[in-house]
């Protein structure tokens, strides 16, 4: 394979405890040695349920916090590494959207000011050619040029989410964080804001971290996946081959949560028992141990912590990963 445009290796994020008891308390150990790539044009989904981690992921890759250990090295070049204007330099190069644009976009700026927004800070076109580049950007994420004079309060869900990727377009950036960008939407725009991601790919070849709590979203969009439980990746390859054959007891729970298309084929719930232990007390062995329906589960799970290793076309951290369920 070339060489990865991102190469995320051991990144670690631990949130200390603040307040009076910071001392007796121990850290969220929100990410805890996760390590994959995204080649150029290419698109990984990440997965898992709220609160493994994935966010905190996004944003210690964009320097939006710092890490506790680990690399991240964006065309060759460790960004954890980088002086403040080195890093104002390489931020151009990768852009982030988020669930809820709406969050993001400042109420009382013009949708046009905002895309503007990032053009002006990196100086990427002269003063005259904005208003038209602004017009271009927001013809290419399916909405009519004229709207830059309007106001976010003004558009709806779908309609706000394209204003946030025209944003993030505008800078010319070569790998975007989608964070959760369609979860707060309707099942069918949904479809068309994957579509656009996916056109923009094919078109402008940018890379994607695809975040998202659902497998079902994923398969839409993402050549490989990777599956994230308490801050660890616990399975990851390509998409087809993950959903087709999921090999960790984790992700097979999550996949029978996907509705099948063809309503004939029924495909047993795997219901977890208990919420997903605290990530500032992960269960010693193997993290999945105390909710995991594999049969095969043994008092070594509850001692030694399953590493990744490669079954078939995909990596899993499971030791009964090839026995039968
Ligand atoms: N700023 C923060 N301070 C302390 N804990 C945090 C902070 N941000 C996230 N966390 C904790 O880190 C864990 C992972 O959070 P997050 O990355 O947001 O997960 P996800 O995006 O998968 O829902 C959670 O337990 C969350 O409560
Ligand atoms: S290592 Fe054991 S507890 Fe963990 S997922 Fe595999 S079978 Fe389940
Ligand atoms: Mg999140």
């Amino acid at each position: 394979m070339s060489t990865p445009l991102l190469e995320v290796r051991d990144l670690v994020k631990y949130y200390k405890a603040t307040g009076f008891l910071a001392r007796n308390t121990p850290p969220v150990r929100a990410v805890d040695g996760v390590s994959f790539t995204v080649g150029k044009g290419e698109t990984l989904g990440l997965v898992g349920e709220s609160g493994c981690g994935k966010s905190t992921v996004g944003r210690t890759i964009l320097r939006l916090q710092g890490a506790t250990a680990g690399t991240v090295r964006f065309d060759g070049t460790d960004l954890l590494a980088l002086d403040r204007s080195a890093l104002r330099q390489a931020r151009r190069r990768i852009q982030i959207i988020f669930q809820d644009p709406y969050s993001s976009l400042n109420p009382r700026m013009t949708v046009g000011d905002a895309i503007a927004e990032g053009i002006e800070i990196h100086d990427l076109a002269p003063r005259a050619g904005i208003p038209g580049r602004v017009a271009r950007l927001l013809e290419e994420v399916g909405l009519d040029g004229s709207y830059a004079s309007r106001y976010p309060h003004e558009f709806s869900g779908g309609q706000r989410q394209r204003i946030g990727i025209a944003r993030a377009l505008g800078v010319e950036p070569d790998f975007i964080v989608c964070d959760e960008p369609v979860s707060a939407l309707d099942v069918s725009v949904q479809a068309q804001v994957l579509n656009l991601l996916a056109d923009l790919q094919a078109r402008r070849g940018i890379s994607y971290l695809f975040i998202a709590h659902d497998l079902a979203v994923v398969r839409q969009i993402a050549q490989r996946v990777a599956v994230m439980y308490l801050g660890r990746i616990v399975e990851t390859g390509p998409t087809e081959e993950v959903l087709a054959r999921p090999a960790h007891p984790y992700t097979r729970a999550l996949l029978s949560a996907v509705p099948v298309p063809d309503p004939t084929t029924q495909r047993l719930r795997i219901v977890l028992a208990g919420d997903p232990p605290s990530p500032s007390n992960p269960p010693p062995g193997c993290p999945f141990h105390p909710r995991c329906p594999h049969p095969a589960r043994d008092a070594r799970c509850s001692t030694e912590r399953p590493e990744l290793h490669q079954i078939g076309r995909s990596e899993v951290a499971c030791h009964h990963a090839e026995s039968p369920t």
